[in-house]
């Protein structure tokens, strides 16, 4: 059977794509593929952990391609050429415009670091979002992945995992927690479950 092909959109450090790379080796992803990995930062270490896998990857930057328009027009090309079906945002710290998302109903996933509905939305990504959960004070906070749609954060949820805030924590050790306690097991997880949604809808379509 055809195994979903994935493209992962990165903006950093990357850990959750090699969690996503890892899952692949290791047969918890048996029924999709990462074919591309696209950063619009230049010199993400992600694009370095692609390089180390063999996966294609390439730079798309606002800035070089006239605003986000044009980004996203290149970016839509790029995928189109390789027969991207399932786009994974891991850790992309960038906002697709309705206009994009339409193109991608129930095609992109996105891991967001807390229990959405909270802690999520514009200006909650990354760091930002753990010094917002310890300054409220939560005790317990997580990880969602998620269907993208044209609301930032705002899809259908796939899946979460609650993470224990512990006494000291600083938005570092936090963070830390909920990538190795939650983001690095939910997000394989759902690649694996939405390529099989995908590759079965395929063999429907075959047979
Ligand atoms: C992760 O915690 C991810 O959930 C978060 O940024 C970090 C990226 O780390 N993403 C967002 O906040 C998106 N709104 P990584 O580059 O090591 O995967």
């Amino acid at each position: 059977m055809l195994k979903t092909r994935i493209a992962v959109l990165v903006s950093g450090g990357g850990t959750n794509l090699q969690a996503l790379i890892d899952a692949e080796k290791s047969g918890v992803i048996k029924s999709g593929e990462i074919v591309l990995v696209v950063s619009n930062v230049k010199g993400a270490y992600a694009l370095e952990r692609a390089e180390k896998a063999g996966i294609e990857h390439m730079t798309l930057r606002k800035r070089d391609l006239g605003g986000q328009e044009g980004f996203e027009r290149v970016l839509q090309a790029a995928l189109e050429e390789r027969g991207i079906e399932l786009i994974i945002l891991a850790g992309f710290m960038s906002i697709l415009s309705a206009d994009f998302t339409s193109k991608w109903p129930m095609r992109i996933i996105n891991v967001h670091p807390a229990l959405i509905p909270s802690f999520c939305g514009k200006g909650y990504y990354g760091l930002k979002v753990h010094e917002a959960a310890l300054s409220y004070g939560v005790k317990v906070t997580g990880a969602t992945v998620h269907f993208v749609n044209e609301v930032p954060d705002g899809g259908q949820i796939i899946a979460q995992r609650a993470v224990y805030i512990e006494d000291g924590d600083t938005p570092e050790t936090l963070q830390l927690r909920v990538m190795r306690e939650a983001e690095w097991k939910i997000l394989p997880e759902a690649a694996e479950t939405v390529s099989r949604q995908i590759m079965e809808g395929k063999d429907e379509i075959q047979h």
